[in-house]
């Protein structure tokens, strides 16, 4: 795309246009599409970050290859390196604070703004910057919920957070798998299998909200992109559902996907946090957006 194109709905690709476009009301269903780089402000490492990513600081685990810890067969061969990680991870354990960027979603649902939601990530903090579940899919599932791998039967909150704080694989029916060592076997009626929670290993099904919800990237007459590499499918096709005219914002450090291929694309390269401020800004949404992040 040349820039002499003329640009079909924006007047210029910039964050101004943008708000403009907001402010008059334009945009009134925004999706938004979020992965791992809109939680790293919160401490929480991205995967694909050369240096800090996941995938580069799993050496410790000893894995065939980093993805090993989200595949479901090297699970069932060896769940551990997979809960040393969760101990980290689990909203359970863990205490991480939704970013400025959570809060600039939740101030978009709080204005009615929101059409929805697709969020990669796994850490529980677009619930907890209080975007309504409604306007939320977790498309790579969550911490929220677990279930034996066998018999399918759901494993209790509480206890999953007992297992994971002592760092100890859970099975169905006992405590962990220290009780079977210890020879109580399964305590509670269960089959003893392998229990996990409902986040997407590779390999596995999104869940079903993510396909009952997809059109609503169709029906969007704004797209913002946040903080992914856009790497993993069905996910990563999300922002080409868009219809030609509709304007694709990307705030992340490095241009990924398709984004900058279309005449409406703008894309505002750097940390996420720092593009949200610039957007609030440009709206006079930034005391607003402030005082949200502040109360979370
Ligand atoms: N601001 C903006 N962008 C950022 C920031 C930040 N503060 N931090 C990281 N990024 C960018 C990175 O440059 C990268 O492009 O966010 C992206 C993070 O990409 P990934 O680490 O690949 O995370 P994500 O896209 O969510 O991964 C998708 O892969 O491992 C699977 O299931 C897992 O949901 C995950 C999926």
């Amino acid at each position: 795309i040349s820039d002499d194109t003329p640009p079909l709905t924006l007047s210029e690709r910039s964050l101004a246009a943008v708000a403009d476009f907001i402010k008059f009301g334009k945009a009134r269903r925004i999706v938004v599409m979020t992965g791992a780089g809109i939680s790293t402000a919160a401490g929480i490492p991205d995967f694909r970050s050369p240096e800090t990513g996941l995938y580069a600081n799993l050496a410790a685990l000893n894995l065939p290859e980093p993805e090993a810890v989200f595949d479901l067969s090297f699970f069932r061969e060896n769940p551990r390196p997979f809960y040393a990680l969760a101990g980290e991870l689990h909203p359970g354990t863990a205490r991480y604070r939704p970013t400025v960027s959570h809060a600039f979603v939740a101030l978009l649902a709080r204005r009615r703004l929101l059409h929805m939601l697709f969020t990669q990530n796994i850490d529980c903090l677009e619930r907890a910057a209080g975007i309504p579940p409604d306007r939320i899919v977790e498309a790579h599932g969550s911490f929220a919920s677990q279930r034996c791998i066998d018999c399918k039967r759901v494993f209790a909150d509480a206890r999953m957070r007992e297992c994971v704080a002592r760092g100890e694989v859970p099975r169905c029916g006992g405590d962990s798998d220290h009780d079977d060592d210890a020879g109580h076997g399964t305590s509670r009626s269960g089959c003893g299998g392998l229990v996990k929670p409902d986040i997407v290993f590779f390999g596995e099904a999104l869940p079903r909200a993510f396909f009952e919800q997809m059109d609503r990237a169709r029906e969007a007459d704004l797209i913002l992109v946040m903080g992914t590499s856009l790497q993993v499918h069905p996910f990563a096709g999300l922002p080409n559902f868009a219809g030609e005219t509709v304007p694709r914002v990307l705030f992340n450090l490095e241009l990924v996907g398709s984004l900058g291929t279309r005449a409406d694309d703008v894309m505002v390269l750097g940390d996420c946090d720092a593009g949200v401020r610039k957007l609030a800004d440009e709206l006079g949404w930034r005391d607003e957006l402030e005082k949200t992040w502040r109360e979370l």
